[in-house]
């Protein structure tokens, strides 16, 4: 079995994987602040975002940022999902998945014990986590589509429930990524090694 040196130095990630994780940061940036101002013309619930927070000064504004970043968004994720496939990387990455294993790993990971030693693979709490995020982003999109392009999208609209519970999903799916993006942010810091990685591609000696 090889030692935990040797797999340190294995662990890469390929330049496209580094250049779609970091343009989707941005697009997912741009979705959330000028969505969380779109919501304001409207709110679907009893509060606003703060002002500070969001992107595009007002509701036209706000409105062409979504336009745009979504273009990113759409275009950047499929790209990412297709060459994740094409290398196979999607299967070796993320799988084998399963829930006993997501619990031994989260409670191995709450008890403090969980070894980050190896990157050259993620645990299955990150593996659920990332699948999650991935699955969440197309929901967003799709729901998106029906928002933007309600007669158009009829179907979908329908398999939605209908133009209002499309919103609240789109709403909720919206939340649910920014919940994963502050935890994933907390791992990072809290195994920066991960961000060199994610920034040069491979792990430098020592952290
Ligand atoms: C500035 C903000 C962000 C930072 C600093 C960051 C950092 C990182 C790092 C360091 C990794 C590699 C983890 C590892 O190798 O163990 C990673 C992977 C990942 N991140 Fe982020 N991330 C950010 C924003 C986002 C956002 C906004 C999303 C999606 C909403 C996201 C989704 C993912 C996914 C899905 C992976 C796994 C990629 C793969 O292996 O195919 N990240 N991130």
């Amino acid at each position: 079995m090889a030692s935990t040196a040797t797999l340190e130095k294995t662990a890469s990630h390929p330049g496209w994987l580094r250049l779609t994780h970091w343009l989707n940061a941005v697009a997912v940036l741009i979705m959330v602040a000028s969505g969380w101002r779109i919501f304001n013309a409207s709110p679907l619930f009893g509060f606003s975002f703060p002002s500070s927070l969001t992107l595009g000064g007002w509701l036209g504004g706000a409105l062409q940022w979504h336009f745009a970043g979504m273009w990113l968004l759409f275009v950047n994720g499929v790209l990412y999902l297709m060459l994740n496939i094409a290398s196979g990387r999607l299967f070796t990455r993320f799988f084998p998945l399963s829930l006993r294993g997501v619990f031994t790993d989260l409670s191995t990971a709450l008890r403090g014990k969980l070894a980050h030693d190896d990157l050259s693979h993620y645990n299955q709490v990150q593996r659920l986590a990332y699948l999650f995020a991935i699955v969440d982003i197309a929901l967003l999109i799709i729901s998106g589509l029906v928002l933007w392009k309600s007669v158009q999208f009829g179907l979908l609209r329908e398999l939605l429930g209908g133009y209002e519970t499309a919103r609240r999903v789109h709403f909720f799916a919206m939340a649910l990524l920014v919940g994963f993006v502050a935890v994933h942010l907390v791992m990072v810091a809290l195994v920066p090694r991960t961000l060199r990685l994610m920034i040069t591609g491979k792990e430098g000696k020592s952290s």
